[in-house]
């Protein structure tokens, strides 16, 4: 069995946590795309685990973890990571972590190059999280990539850095920043790559592998649908795939050995960075955005930028069901919505007086729609750690179905709470089979 997990907004939907419960049932669990971008908070009792790269699984010590052929690799995030996990008394070997000798390598003049690329744009300006994410994308695609193979030979290292420094800090310069060193490069990455050698495999033979022996893998995304570089609100977008078909490249897995797509829904919207966000609270709705980054903690995990806050999305949240063909979806953080009296939802759009129903190409269209929203009332009480969905209020199931109806498909599950058992898994579902492991 093959799952893949999606987050259908605009991130941070509480895939972590899913994850986490979900790898129990696993045997390998593999990332696909992006970097140390993606900030996913998992909490295990007292303690809580903030992974940036490495997958959900990790904390699980029976469980292999797989960095894919689609991300591009920060070592020494990478490594900082490894250390953090280590001293919470997580032991973390190349036996079950691997990485693809075909991923991507983040340099120090990636992250140089998002920050002048950044002040470039000015106003216009994308809101990264200058991790160096999209200008290690670009050189993949301008096929000057520094793979994870490739590092692994120490003169094909030097060769390669020297040359597309060459050509970075060109650019560098001309926004008037320090030029960077290759000697200076090379003396901080070198040993990193060293201690890296262990741990690289050849990721999709160990995936194929693993599948023949009748392990149940899990393909965890990072970000999220509406960020997808080709169908997200381009250009307020990340520089990979995390839609399911994204799973399939970056993991190396051929798309019909893929079994089931999981999205990760919010019962609200939010979105971090800048781009159009048609649901966005308005000003007059100040006190209920400040109210939900309260209660929801919305801030960065990584980077703790507020984030905006928004009514949830039909229209948007059924586009990422079509695209990523969701069978069963996830509802996270049900109780945060707990102290509001009336819920807004968003059921349609309409742009210059017409009605649309899908999402326009054009980011200037999608910041011209007006929302269409129908107003459920609230529940005004406690539902925090309800494991069992007949024990929700009335109010609360209404809601549920309503954005079920709405989206189109199945609610497997519902998040009460940060905590494991804080989870209601709906009898029946899509969702039951694969925590049944069937
Ligand atoms: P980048 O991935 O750093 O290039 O950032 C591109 C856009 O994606 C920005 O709007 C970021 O805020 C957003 N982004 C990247 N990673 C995440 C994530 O894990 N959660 C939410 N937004 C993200």
């Amino acid at each position: 069995m093959i799952i893949v997990i999606i987050g259908a907004q605009w991130g941070d939907e509480g895939k972590g946590k899913v994850v986490d419960l979900l790898a129990d049932r696993f045997d390998v669990v593999s990332r696909y795309q992006g970097g140390h971008n993606a900030g996913h908070s998992v909490y295990v009792g007292d303690k809580a685990f903030v992974l940036r790269l490495l997958p959900s699984g990790i904390i699980h010590p029976d469980k292999v973890c797989v960095l894919g052929n689609g991300m591009v690799i920060d070592p020494k995030a990478f490594f900082e990571e490894v250390d953090q996990i280590t001293e919470k008394g997580v032991s973390v070997s190349p036996e079950r972590l691997k990485v693809s000798s075909r991923a991507h390598l983040i340099m120090p003049y990636h992250r140089a190059l998002d920050h002048t690329s950044e002040e470039r744009l000015g106003n216009e300006k994308i809101g990264t999280t200058l991790r160096g994410i999209g200008p290690a994308y670009e050189d993949k695609a301008g096929r000057r990539g520094i793979r994870v193979a490739d590092a692994m030979d120490p003169e094909l290292l030097k060769l390669r850095v020297e040359r597309n420094l060459e050509e970075a800090n060109r650019i560098i310069v001309l926004y008037g920043h320090q030029p960077l060193r290759a000697d200076e490069i090379l003396a901080e990455i070198s040993p990193l790559v060293e201690r890296l050698r262990p741990f690289v495999c050849e990721t999709s033979h160990f995936l194929a592998e693993a599948r023949k022996a009748s392990k149940k893998i899990l393909l965890e995304g990072a970000q999220a649908t509406l960020l997808d570089v080709d169908h997200g609100t381009y250009p307020f977008v990340t520089s990979s795939n995390p839609t399911a078909g994204g799973a399939s490249v970056g993991a190396g897995i051929p798309p019909h050995h893929i079994s089931g797509v999981l999205g990760i829904v919010r019962t609200y919207a939010t979105r971090v960075g800048e781009g159009p966000f048609p649901t966005e609270m308005l000003d007059s709705e100040e006190n209920i955005a400040n109210l939900i980054r309260e209660r929801g903690n919305e801030y960065g995990s990584v980077t703790k930028r507020p984030r905006r806050c928004g009514w949830f999305d039909a229209v948007a949240t059924k586009y990422a069901a079509e695209l990523n063909g969701f069978d069963s979806i996830a509802l996270t953080k049900l109780d945060v919505l707990d102290a509001l009296e009336e819920i807004k939802v968003c059921v349609g759009y309409q742009m210059n007086g017409e009605r649309i129903d899908t999402l326009p190409a054009v980011a200037s269209e999608l910041r011209q729609i007006e929302p269409i929203y129908e107003t459920l009332p609230g529940w005004l009480s406690d539902t925090v750690g309800i494991t069992e969905f007949d024990a929700l209020p009335e109010k609360a199931r209404d809601y549920v179905n309503f954005l079920s109806e709405k989206v189109g498909v199945e609610i497997g599950l519902i998040s009460t709470g940060p905590e494991r058992d804080q989870t209601i898994i709906i009898g029946d579902s899509t969702m039951e089979s694969w925590f049944s492991g069937n």
